[in-house]
């Protein structure tokens, strides 16, 4: 266990004694089901040629086809360099620029499409539809601002604290256009949280926005800048300039004072930098585009770099065979863009489609359960792209709503959890309408785009199954001494990659050894061998295959708990709840929840002498608010007398969630404390 002002910075190995796929329910195997001609006759992977030219012998060439969509301003010697295993380059000697990929070579053909449409959560303020010619004008006036008036330089590295509002990829195509990198941190999180990832990533510019709407309320969001940079300042880290968006221009809606010399409305800075141009800055393919942080094993986030040309081809790539995407196509992604799903797949894999992507604020059951049906039939969404969460939360507010809504999707996503079949039935019946495909796309911020999903029209769908491995990716399930579970066989093991990928991240930022120890050591065959082969990468997912080749994901092996789709780390819960004075000892177990898929209960024990009260456990919450943010507040927080622990002092998460769970404990006799187990039993789950 880790102290707040204590990170642990070893690398995380994975060691482990409960993990969210040992509490996972045994699914029995679906029925398939088929997409209809129509759906096939129009698919952009209609022939099924495209797998053999995807197979294993065309790798790595194979990817030529998805960098071919790309306009390259110098073309690439070497697709794949694997001199320094695993930090795998792609397309080397390649030179593009992300945000030119993304709008400038749009204009020709579609200045006046919609780039996004967005639609504010009060429903009297105006639906923005942000054409193609529009974006490039704000992004041009953006990125001057960044580089003539707060200094950013290519290279640099920004942090971005954006809610879901235009500003947010105006922000981020802006700094890809100078090359600087952006660092995005979901504006859920809290101040304390920003500022760790701002001193990480050792940002001087910080983009904010004062507030902004959702379920009902205008939430204050500039106070939570002033939290980050004291935050950063600790760390060493020191912000020179706070960029601060108004939501509504010339009217400011937070309480927080603004700091002379460092905060600066941008509203009020960019009418000099009106219809200002900056050409964009050619990038070597291996740049880092962007810092992703993640949750992990240690309480120190990791930030996940993602390349210039791997990342944004693999995008593009998975989007338009995979999303289906067509030009006349509009396209809904759920997802907030703080999360990777929304960088890969509302910004960039489609941007660089030249897409027309719905935006949103605000949250689908606000007013009502019919919002999203409202606006998908408003505007014409034909594809749909949300999460398990969002599906079981739409079904118990409004089951019958989609039925009362005229509109038509052609193909729907489900991303970020496992899916229940009984939901995903739900999700195809009554929100498809039995006529949209189903992709279940499984992969992770470190992956930059899907790994585990089957061609909608050339394979055909399983409840509760991702399918198999995406074009040009090779998922093996390996047990625990590194031996191939087989297909059929019926046996969970751990889900890895047998190969590179163009969208796989390039590192963590400044931690290179935990890169290597927790994604790639794990079932390295020869650590001297420069073939990728030897190298197989490790996602910390537990998975069955079954005999058809389709892969269940059964949830994470490690010490990550995924609460409905977001990644929150044990460690990082029991740090924050570690900041209470009263408390000695905390243990964080991932719990079944009928909603959210998972939910995090923590176990405390007290410092001598303090007596249990409900104030200490909405101390525990308020703690984890702070540290991190509302999507990380437990579900219960269990005041113990002890907790299990085995002779040399080590938690035993396990019992405890075995306990939450009502499952078996396993074994307890190697516990230095085994008569606890039956006390904190009795008093749990009496009280549950
Ligand atoms: C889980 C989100 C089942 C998995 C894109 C993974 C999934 C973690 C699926 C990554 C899916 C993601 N089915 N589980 N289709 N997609 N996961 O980094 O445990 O936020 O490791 O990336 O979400 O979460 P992350």
């Amino acid at each position: 266990m880790v102290a707040a002002d204590d990170r642990d910075t070893r690398a995380d190995v994975p060691e482990v004694e409960v993990s969210e796929a040992q509490i996972a329910v045994h699914w029995r195997e679906e029925p398939y089901y088929y997409p209809s001609a129509k759906f096939i006759a129009q698919a952009n992977a209609g022939d099924p040629a495209i797998l053999e030219r995807f197979s294993e012998q065309n790798f790595p060439e194979c990817f030529r086809v998805y960098a071919d969509l790309l306009s390259w301003d110098a073309y690439w010697h070497t697709t794949l360099d694997t001199s320094n295993p695993p930090f795998w380059k792609w397309f080397v000697g390649g030179r593009l620029n992300a945000c030119y990929n993304c709008v400038d070579r749009h204009l020709a053909a579609s200045a006046n499409k919609a780039a996004f449409i967005w639609v504010p959560e009060p429903e009297n303020e105006p639906t923005l539809a942000l054409t193609y010619q529009e974006l490039y004008r704000r992004v041009n006036e953006f990125a001057a601002l960044l580089r003539d008036f707060a200094g950013v330089k290519t290279g640099d590295r920004v942090t971005l604290h954006l809610p879901m509002v235009p500003e947010l990829p105006i922000a981020m195509l802006a700094c890809a256009r100078l090359g600087a990198i952006h660092s995005q941190v979901f504006a859920g999180f809290s101040g304390a949280a920003c500022g760790d990832r701002i001193a990480d990533a050792e940002s001087k510019v910080l983009i904010t926005m004062d507030g902004y709407y959702r379920a009902g309320d205008l939430l204050d969001h500039k106070v939570k800048a002033d939290e980050a940079v004291a935050r950063a300042a600790q760390q060493g880290c020191t912000v020179e300039k706070v960029l601060v968006f108004r939501r509504h221009a010339g009217q400011y809606a937070s309480k927080s004072p603004m700091v002379d010399g460092r905060d600066f409305f941008v509203d009020d800075i960019l009418p000099q930098f009106r219809n200002k141009l900056v050409a964009p800055v050619s990038m070597p393919a291996e740049s880092t585009l962007f810092l992703m942080y993640t949750s992990g094993t240690t309480g120190r986030p990791k930030g996940c770099q993602h390349s210039t040309g791997g990342y944004l081809s693999y995008v593009a790539g998975t989007s338009k065979y995979y999303l289906d995407i067509h030009p006349e196509d509009t396209y809904w992604c759920f997802a907030d863009i703080g999360w990777i799903t929304g960088h890969s797949y509302i910004v960039y894999g489609p941007l660089a489609l030249g897409t027309t992507s719905v935006m949103y604020e605000g949250t689908p059951t606000y007013p009502d359960a019919g919002r999203p049906w409202r606006i998908a039939e408003r505007l014409g969404v034909n594809i749909f792209h949300t999460s398990p969460t969002t599906i079981r939360m739409l079904r118990k507010v409004g089951p019958d709503e989609p039925a009362k809504y005229n509109y038509h999707f052609k193909l729907m996503t489900t991303v970020g959890e496992p899916i229940e079949p009984d939901v995903w039935r739900w999700y195809y019946d009554v929100i498809g309408k039995g006529e949209a495909v189903i992709t279940d796309t499984w992969w992770q911020t470190e992956t930059g785009g899907f790994l585990g999903c089957q061609l909608p029209a050339l394979a055909p769908m399983k409840p509760g199954s991702c399918g198999p491995g995406v074009l040009g990716v090779f998922p093996v399930i390996y047990d625990e001494n590194g031996e191939v579970v087989p297909p059929g066989s019926g046996r969970a093991g751990n889900m890895c990659i047998r190969n590179p990928w163009p969208g796989v991240f390039q590192g963590i930022w400044k931690q290179p050894e935990r890169f290597v120890q927790t994604y790639y050591a794990k079932y390295c065959r020869n650590p001297e061998s420069k073939d990728w082969r030897d190298w197989p990468y490790f996602s910390g997912d537990g998975a069955v295959q079954a005999a058809d080749g389709y892969f269940r994901i059964l949830g994470r092996v490690d010490d990550v708990i995924n609460v409905a789709g977001h990644r929150l780390g044990t460690k990082e819960l029991e740090s924050a709840t570690l900041t209470v004075p009263e408390i000695a000892e905390a243990a964080a177990v991932p719990v079944m929840d009928e909603l959210r898929g998972r939910a995090v209960e923590m176990y405390v024990t007290l410092k001598p002498g303090v007596a249990a009260s409900t104030e200490i456990t909405e101390k525990v919450t308020k703690a984890i608010e702070t540290e991190i943010g509302k999507i990380a507040r437990p579900k219960s927080i269990w005041i113990v007398s002890d907790l299990p622990k085995t002779r040399s002092a080590k938690i035993m998460r396990r019992i405890l969630a075995g306990i939450s769970n009502f499952t078996d404990v396993g074994d307890t006799t190697t516990l230095a404390n085994p008569e606890v187990v039956e006390e904190i039993r009795r008093a749990v789950q009496k009280a549950k």
